[in-house]
């Protein structure tokens, strides 16, 4: 597996197609759920230039950071609590474009300005959420959500 990530310039659309198969190729006969969640984050961070990319993983009934690129952040969330808690609890995919107009909102930096949250569903369960933040408002939409949905769904969760 080459280890070289391509960076395609162009539109939203044609930035994931470019970079759907490659997540693939990153994933593909590795089973370490660490090193899979490291790459992926790696990879998004490395296309999108996002402020936060990564991941929660459920742990003892908790939200606890795993893999990710960007600032440090926040260790744990409840269930329910921000924008990951609501997107654990609901188990849908939570596009917010203004963090400062989401009741509950985790400021874990105060320049995220919009995010994305998506569900790891394993057996009806969730047991992880895909976070993006971005330092500008409005950044995510029904692109964000189909694509990022789909790589969520290509990674094996144990
Ligand atoms: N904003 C998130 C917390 C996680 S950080 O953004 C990395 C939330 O409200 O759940």
């Amino acid at each position: 597996m080459a280890e070289d990530l391509h960076i395609l310039q162009g539109t939203k659309e044609e930035q994931y197609q470019s970079l759907l198969p490659q997540i693939k190729g990153l994933l593909e006969g590795e089973t370490d759920l660490v090193a899979n969640l490291a790459n992926v984050a790696a990879a998004l961070k490395a296309q999108f230039q996002w402020f936060w990319v990564g991941f929660y993983v459920v742990k003892n009934n908790e939200l606890v950071v795993g893999p990710f690129q960007g600032p440090v952040a926040c260790t744990r969330i409840k269930k329910g609590k921000g924008v990951c808690g609501t997107c654990w609890a609901k188990a849908k995919t939570i596009i917010v474009p203004d963090v400062e107009k989401f009741p509950g909102h985790i400021a874990c930096s105060s320049l995220s300005r919009s995010e994305i949250v998506i569900p790891a569903i394993k057996n009806n369960d969730v047991v992880a959420v895909l976070d993006v933040d971005s330092e500008y408002l409005d950044q995510f939409d029904a692109t964000d959500q189909q694509y990022l949905e789909a790589i969520v769904k290509e990674i094996s969760f144990y």
